[in-house]
């Protein structure tokens, strides 16, 4: 695809790409020596290294041209302060707003109020959980957390608490997120209802996995401690206070968000209510300190020196100017194997889009597929496919300065192997051998937190948040709305009678014959 009216900006970077044809990245370095360091940027307490990109400072300034002449920075300022940039569902997107302090006004009223008023009660009610004040409803205190929802809704608060699981000293948290019966099957195995506390988070809490699971984990409360229990064994964090009520929840027991809060922005908010109980609510603070202190450099600095913007500028470079169409995220710590599920959501539905705000075509290839998982487990995996595959794809290596675990001498090793990697991937290997030839010039930032805490992680998850709006608006699309979701939602609900073989409207005759599959297979012996 290409632009179908390109700008002055992106025609420049078209020649520019291809006056830097046969320039491999490696001899950038021998260009210009100190590259490593003036391609380093701090950001809210983590350093991001961009010298392993396919760029130089030309590409660089051409690239800050384009989000000029975007209006990337009258955009991000369109963001913070609460304008609509979600114009399909006509609603600002305010994720910062939960995590600041700022004055931001929605509809004419200011929404800091009722931020402050959630945050408050959500302290007072993860410490009355935490220090065994909020009793079950046989007078026991709550043990374990069971975390009900889906996509946003969940992903979060699991990468989080998996990140964060040195510091987490409440009650365990589980999660069921599929309609898979065994998701939820596995998390109650185990739990006593009467020392369990079900949080369920769905901003519409009508989505079918959330509110089958919910239904299902009523049950068990009430078979074991009668219909009275609900409300001491049940809360919500929700944009739809009134859905709650109907669930059987009193007000106190829900903690609202506002419809301005994307599902997969929302673990700011009191979808976030699992991480407080477990970590506790200072800590959870911390986390969102360290998202804001990202959120002023994002706000503030221009975009020759605002990393999410770099970010996203050389996410472009490589998806539409390099051809690259996967992004690896590749975190060298265990505790972020859930990082790659969290950013799938986070850019591919914020950015799998094909039209403009206006709606025409957009034009240009979009969001890249994303996947990862940890190194080194990775590296015996996929990462022959990144060294020797056909697709080149850029790579996001993540490290952690400080040890983690027992060990030092194996995080330094794990280390090695991280720097091997990104290092092994740019400079390749020519032996003579085409089967044990590596063709390098693979692109990849490396991004160090200084040690996996909570301000780090926030700072993290809020640089690729901002790295996907800034995406968002070079690209001319909405980030915000996923309405692409909703087509399979409403076929299932059709397919649901001839599943359970009650009479059905009419199926398209592929899906009849697997309906027709399923039903005999499933009474083979
Ligand atoms: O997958 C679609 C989606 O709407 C996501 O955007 C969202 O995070 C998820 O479903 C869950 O939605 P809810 O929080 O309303 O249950």
């Amino acid at each position: 695809m290409t632009d179908p009216a390109p700008s002055p900006a992106w025609t420049a970077l078209a020649a520019h790409r291809d006056s830097l044809a046969g320039t491999r990245i490696e001899s950038l370095f021998d260009a210009d020596p100190g590259r490593a360091a003036s391609l380093t940027f701090p950001f809210a307490g983590l350093s991001i290294d961009f010298s392993k990109q396919r760029v130089n400072a030309g590409t660089l300034e051409r690239l800050v041209a384009l989000a000029r002449e975007r209006g990337v920075t009258a955009a991000v300022e369109r963001l913070f302060a609460g304008a609509v940039v979600n114009p399909t569902e006509g609603r600002p997107a305010l994720h910062t707003a939960v995590r600041g302090e700022e004055h931001v006004v929605v509809d004419g009223a200011d929404i800091l109020p009722d931020i402050q008023r959630c945050r408050e009660r959500m302290r007072t009610f993860a410490a009355a959980v935490r220090d065994g004040q909020w009793k079950g409803a046989t007078g026991e205190p709550i043990r374990a957390v069971l975390a009900l929802g889906i996509g946003g809704s969940s992903l979060g608060p699991r990468l989080v608490l998996q990140a964060l699981a040195d510091i987490a000293d409440g009650p365990a948290v589980r999660f069921a997120e599929n309609l898979d019966p065994v998701s939820l099957d596995e998390a109650l195995a185990g739990l006593d209802p009467a020392t369990t506390l079900v949080v369920v988070a769905s901003k519409t809490f009508t989505t079918q996995e959330t509110m089958t699971n919910a239904a299902a984990a009523k049950r068990w409360i009430v078979s074991a401690l009668g219909e009275g229990a609900v409300a001491r064994h049940f809360v919500a964090a929700t944009a739809k206070a009134d859905e709650a009520a109907r669930f059987g929840l009193p007000e106190c027991n829900v903690f609202p968000f506002g419809e301005w809060i994307g599902g997969r922005y929302s673990l700011w908010s009191s979808v976030g209510l699992p991480i407080a109980i477990a970590i506790g609510m200072p800590a959870f603070e911390r986390l969102l300190a360290g998202a804001h202190a990202a959120d002023l450099e994002f706000r503030s600095a221009p975009p020759e020196r605002n990393v999410p913007v770099l970010a996203a500028l050389v996410g472009l470079w490589n998806r539409n100017f390099l051809g690259m169409g996967v992004l690896a995220v590749l975190p060298y710590a265990d505790r972020l194997a859930n990082l790659s599920a969290y950013l799938q959501q986070l850019e591919m539905e914020s950015n799998g889009k094909s039209v403009r705000l206006d709606g025409s075509p957009v034009g240009v290839v979009t969001c890249p597929a994303i996947f990862g998982q940890p190194g080194t487990p990775g590296q015996h995996a996929f990462h022959q496919w990144l060294h020797q595959g056909t697709d080149p794809a850029a790579c996001d290596f993540i490290l952690i300065a400080r040890p983690m675990g027992s060990r030092a001498d194996a995080h330094e090793a794990l280390l090695a192997h991280a720097l091997a990697q990104s290092e092994a991937l740019m400079t390749g290997r020519s032996t003579g051998d085409p089967h044990r030839d590596c063709p390098g010039d693979r692109p990849s930032t490396t991004i160090v937190l200084p040690r996996l805490d909570p301000a780090s992680l926030g700072a993290l998850l809020a640089l690729y948040e901002h790295k996907a709006y800034a995406q968002a608006v070079l690209w001319g699309i909405n980030p915000f709305d996923q309405f692409g979701v909703e087509l399979g939602k409403a076929i299932a609900g059709r397919i649901l009678p001839a599943v359970r073989g009650q009479p059905e409207g009419g199926l398209h005759p592929a899906t009849r014959h697997l309906v027709g599959v399923l039903h005999k297979l499933a009474q083979s012996d």
